[in-house]
């Protein structure tokens, strides 16, 4: 068997991960994990992860307890163990708190913060080597797209964000694909118009890390909704959804879960 045709065989199991951003005291966070736990106890198909800010993690923590069923991600990292960097976070202080994913390059961290496809780079090899599961992503904002530009900017964010990521490390990554356009606007990209981006993220990882970076999973995010889950999610190389707003909402991030397809083999060809 060939290579190429190894990596079809795999499957990519469904990802879906709510980013609370800047929302959610520590006592608030409680009671959500709480629902949210009570609400996914029997999906059993899908990778679920929230991503409350730093000093709600503590708290989540708690609350899930032996819960393993719902994993802890982080919103941003610095790259360096520990040093004079005053207000940032580091990997290992991550860990200490059984966090297990990390959110890096969010276009709002991109465009308020300077985060740059090398800063992202740099701190995507860096999570890796702490044991955290880097989300990196990437999107074109309105102008981009209006310009015909989308399909160049985000081969340059990947190329870009990814310049130093391990290759033995795949199985660790997940690409967000999140148009700048669509998140926090209600303005959903079509299911059409995610895909066509999302193919193109699969093909280029393929050209970059070979067979096993089209296995890469690639999720949706922008004003995902329960409304519309599904019918993004049917995509084929929609692996999942990265969900802002809805997320906050135990009801509504648990429609999403539903709605994430059961295990399916790569379709990238
Ligand atoms: P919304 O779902 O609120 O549009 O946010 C998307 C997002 O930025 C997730 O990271």
């Amino acid at each position: 068997m060939t290579k190429a045709k190894i990596a079809k065989a795999i499957p990519r199991r469904p990802f879906v991960a709510g980013n609370w951003k800047m929302h959610r005291t520590a006592s608030d966070t409680r009671s959500l994990i709480e629902d949210i736990v009570g609400r996914v106890q029997k999906v059993a198909t899908v990778d679920m992860v929230v991503c409350p800010p730093f000093t709600s993690l503590p708290a989540a923590a708690e609350t899930l307890g032996r819960h393993s069923i719902l994993a802890l991600g982080a919103q941003n990292m610095h790259q360096s163990k520990e040093g004079a960097f005053t207000g940032e976070i580091s990997g290992p202080m991550l860990r200490e708190f059984g966090v297990r994913y990390v959110i890096l390059g969010h276009s709002e961290r991109r465009q308020f913060f300077n985060e740059t496809d090398a800063s992202v780079s740099v701190k995507a090899e860096a999570a890796v080597g702490y044991h955290l599961r880097p989300i990196v992503c990437v999107g074109e904002t309105l102008t981009q797209r209006e310009a015909g530009e989308t399909n160049s900017v985000v081969e340059s964010q990947v190329r870009g964000s990814l310049a130093h990521y391990p290759a033995d490390q795949l199985d660790e990554l997940v690409i967000a694909y999140e148009p700048v356009w669509a998140i926090g606007t209600g303005k959903v990209a079509t299911p059409k118009q995610a895909n066509e981006v999302h193919r193109l993220i699969r093909k280029l990882m393929a050209s970059l890390f070979g067979a096993k970076g089209s296995g890469v999973r690639v999720i949706y995010g922008g004003s995902v909704k329960p409304e519309n889950a599904a019918e993004l999610m049917a995509e084929p190389d929609i692996d999942g959804a990265l969900v802002g707003g809805a997320s906050l909402d135990a009801r509504s991030f648990f429609d999403i879960i539903q709605a994430a397809r059961p295990v399916r083999a790569s379709e990238n060809d």
